[in-house]
C-alpha cells in the first residue's frame, strides 16, 4: 500500500523535527500531535504538516488521530521516568511512556485498520538491562514487534546534531564551569547523526524488507564519554580540565542530581551507562547508508 498520510507521534522533539522536515520535503502529509502547540512552532510553516494539540494517552483522542492515516511513527521517549516501587521493573513514567503508550497506539491502529508502525527505541534496550529506561524500552519494543502489525523498530545510540541535548549540554557546562567533574568517564558511546537516524526511518517506509525488523543505529566510531566531553570543549572554545569520577562518586553525583530541578542526571542514567552504548561489530546503519562522522558536523553547531 502506498503511504501518504503519517501520524508522527513525538514529532516535535529533536529527532522528530528533523524527520518531519525530511518527510514533508518528500511530500508526505504529516499529522503531529503535541502537548503544547508552542513546542512545534518551527514546524508550523511546513506545507504538509498539521500540528494538533492533543493528549495521545487518551485512547479516544488517539483513535481520532488515526483517521485517514496510512502509517504511524512513534518517537515518544523520556530519560527520567522515576524509580519503580517495590517489585516494579521501572518507574511509572517509563511504564506510561515506553510501554503503555505503545500498547494504546497498537490498539488504536488495529481498530482504525492502520497497519504500518515505525517505532524508535534505544540501543542496548533489553529485558535484563541495568536501567529502568532500557528495560522499559525493551518492553515497548516487544509490544510493537509482537503486535502483528507491519512494524519496524530503530535502536539508536546517543544522537547528535544541531539542538541535541547531549553534546550541547557539555558545551554549556564547560562554558560556565572552571573544571568538569565527570560521572562515568569511561562509558562508551557510538554517536549517530540525527540526519542519519531520520534517513533510516524515512527510507524504511518504502522498504518491505524492513517489516518485522529491529535495527541498531550507530555512527561510524566509538568514543568514551571523556573523549566526547574533551572534544566538545576543544571545538566549542571552552576546553576545561575534565576530572573523571570514580564509580562510587559517579553514583553519588547521579543520586545528588536527582534533587536538582531539570532532570540532568539520575541514578537510572548512571545504570544505563554501565552497558557500552555501542553496536556489535559490523552494524551501523540500515539500507547501506554511510554514517556521518561526528567531526564532520559537530563543529558547525558547537562553536557559538
Ligand atoms: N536523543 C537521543 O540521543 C536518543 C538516543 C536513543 C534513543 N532516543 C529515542 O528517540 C526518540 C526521540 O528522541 P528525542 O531526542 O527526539 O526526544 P525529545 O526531543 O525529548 O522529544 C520527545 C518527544 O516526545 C514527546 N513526549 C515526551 N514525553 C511525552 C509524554 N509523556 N507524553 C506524550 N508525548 C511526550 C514530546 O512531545 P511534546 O513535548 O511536543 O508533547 C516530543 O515530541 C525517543 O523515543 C528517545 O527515547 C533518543
Amino acid at each position: 500500500m502506498k503511504i501518504r498520510n503519517i501520524l508522527l507521534i513525538g514529532g516535535t522533539g529533536f529527532l522528530g523535527s528533523q524527520l518531519a522536515c525530511r518527510l514533508s520535503a518528500e511530500g508526505f502529509r504529516l499529522r503531529l500531535p503535541t502537548r503544547r502547540r508552542e513546542r512545534a512552532k518551527r514546524l508550523l510553516p511546513l506545507p504538509t504538516v498539521e500540528v494538533i494539540e492533543a493528549d495521545v494517552h487518551d485512547p479516544r483522542v488517539l483513535s481520532g488521530l488515526m483517521e485517514d492515516q496510512d502509517a504511524v511513527i512513534n518517537l515518544v521517549g523520556i530519560l527520567q521516568g522515576g524509580r519503580g516501587q517495590r517489585g516494579e521493573r521501572y518507574g511509572s513514567g517509563f511504564a506510561r511512556t515506553h510501554v503503555i503508550l505503545p500498547q494504546k497506539i497498537v490498539a488504536a491502529m488495529k481498530t482504525a485498520g492502520v497497519t504500518r508502525l515505525l517505532h524508535v527505541s534505544a540501543l542496548q534496550a533489553g529485558p535484563d538491562a541495568p536501567s529502568g529506561y532500557l528495560r522499559s524500552k525493551a518492553e515497548g519494543e516487544a509490544v510493537v514487534l509482537g503486535s502483528g502489525l507491519e512494524a519496524t523498530v530503530f535502536r539508536p545510540s546517543v544522537i547528535f546534531g544541531e539542538g541535541d541535548s547531549f553534546l550541547n549540554l557539555f558545551a554549556r557546562l564547560q562554558k560556565i564551569a572552571p573544571i568538569l567533574p565527570l560521572a562515568c568517564p569511561g562509558a562508551r558511546f557510538q554517536p549517530v547523526w540525527v540526519g542519519d537516524v531520520a534517513a533510516s526511518i524515512a527510507l524504511s517506509l518504502a522498504r518491505p524488507e524492513s517489516l518485522g525488523q529491529s535495527y541498531d543505529v550507530c555512527g561510524p566510531r566509538q568514543y568514551t564519554l571523556r573523549e566526547l566531553v574533551s572534544y566538545v570543549g576543544a571545538v566549542s572554545g571552552h576546553s576545561r580540565p575534565v576530572i573523571g569520577l570514580s564509580d562510587t562518586l559517579s553514583y553519588l553525583q547521579a543520586w545528588a542530581m536527582e534533587f536538582v530541578p531539570g532532570g540532568l542526571m539520575s541514578r537510572d542514567n548512571y545504570y544505563s551507562m554501565q552497558v557500552p552504548n555501542v553496536c556489535t561489530e559490523g552494524c551501523s546503519l540500515p539500507f547501506s547508508l554511510v554514517p556521518t562522522p561526528l567531526e564532520a558536523v559537530a563543529e558547525s553547531y558547537l562553536t557559538s
